[in-house]
């Protein structure tokens, strides 16, 4: 909708959790500008997001990041049709300050808006900078972030959930596990880091549900059997061994589950996405066993698997194309998710 060059732009705006983050994406999949403000400093210290803090950071950052974005990618807001925001899941106090911004910005300007759903956004992380407002279909999808771990069958623009986790989420595992060890947070990139420099013998851990038949998931037992084996722990180098064989055993049940949905549905595409698929084991074993499997894997890059706005306005384009524009009275929904027995509008 550029006065100068006719391309559509759309301004994509996240504000779930503890990143403010905000994007310029145009209908091609072409990202102009992406932008994340880290709240990580401010958190560090607690150990762990604390909400009010994350909403009120929100506040401050929420029109410097959007103005950043639009600068970034050398555009104003006339060069902008459409708004898509993150609506949910996620804190509801850190929602509200994203979703009342880009409602503000979408009324001033006529612009049409629409809302997001956080987890399926984080699969169109994989049709950014792909030339198509597409997803590889029929593929099968596994979602793994700090709130949810989720497989999905995901065909011609509908999903269906497949499985998911009983208990913690893969990246509250990382998390948690990284705590057990005084590591700091978020947990998953230092353990990922930690496992990568360490060469030797493994601790022997469970592989919750790895045989269980079903594409379900289980971490909690994995994460207490990390905090028994934690007692054993004197140095940095067993340290780093513990990490190094949580990561192993939750990598393979990961994985072991993705390639068995795959098999029980006959989908040949893979789509990782979420937090932990920047994992690099993760990374590494399922471009390893698609390979062996002659399926393809669809993984997004680092930066758009962590929590980005690229990825919601990629996803928020899709639905105001199949669905048009939200209506004004939408609000925030922090229980949203990708679960339940229908299909899913991806
Ligand atoms: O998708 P995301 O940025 O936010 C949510 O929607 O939750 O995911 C954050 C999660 C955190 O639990 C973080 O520890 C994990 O992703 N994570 C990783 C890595 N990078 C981020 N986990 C394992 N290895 C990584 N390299
Ligand atoms: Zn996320």
């Amino acid at each position: 909708m550029n006065r100068m060059d006719g391309r559509f732009r759309i301004l994509g705006i996240e504000t779930s959790c503890d990143d403010t983050a905000a994007a310029v994406v145009d209908a091609d999949m072409c990202v102009h500008a992406n932008i994340v403000g880290s709240q990580e400093s401010v958190h560090k210290v607690h150990g762990g997001v604390v909400p009010e803090l994350a909403s009120r950071r929100h506040s401050e950052n929420i029109l410097p990041v959007i103005d950043a974005a639009l600068s970034e990618a050398g555009v104003t807001l006339a060069d902008i049709g459409l708004v898509a925001v993150t609506r949910g899941p996620g804190l509801v106090g850190s929602l509200l300050v994203g979703f009342m911004a880009a409602k503000g910005l979408a009324r001033g300007r006529e612009l049409p808006l629409v809302g997001v759903n956080h987890v399926a956004a984080h699969l169109w992380a994989a049709a950014l900078d792909s030339g198509s407002a597409t997803l590889p279909s029929p593929s099968v999808c596994l979602i793994v972030s700090g709130g949810h771990t989720d497989l999905l069958h995901y065909s011609e623009g509908t999903a269906r959930h497949l499985g998911g986790t009983r208990d913690d989420a893969a990246g509250e595992a990382f998390d948690k596990v990284a705590r057990i060890l005084g590591l700091g947070f978020p947990g998953g990139p230092i353990i990922d880091r930690m496992a990568s420099g360490y060469t030797g013998g493994r601790v022997d851990l469970p592989r919750p549900m790895l045989s269980s038949g079903d594409l379900d998931f289980s971490f909690s037992g994995l994460k207490t059997a990390v905090a028994l084996s934690a007692r054993e722990v004197t140095d940095q180098r067993s340290a780093a061994q513990l990490a190094a064989s949580f990561q192993e055993a939750a990598v393979d049940v990961l994985v072991h589950k993705t390639m068995l949905a795959a098999e029980q549905t006959g989908a040949n595409r893979v789509i990782a996405a979420g937090g932990v698929a920047a994992n690099s084991h993760l990374r590494q074993r399922l471009e390893a066993e698609t390979r062996s499997r002659g399926y393809t894997l669809h993984i997004p890059p680092i930066h758009y698997c962590t929590d980005n706005a690229a990825m919601v306005a990629a996803a928020g384009y899709r639905r105001y194309r199949e669905h048009g524009s939200d209506r004004w009275d939408i609000d925030v929904d922090p229980a949203l998710g990708v679960r339940g027995g229908g299909e899913i509008h991806l």
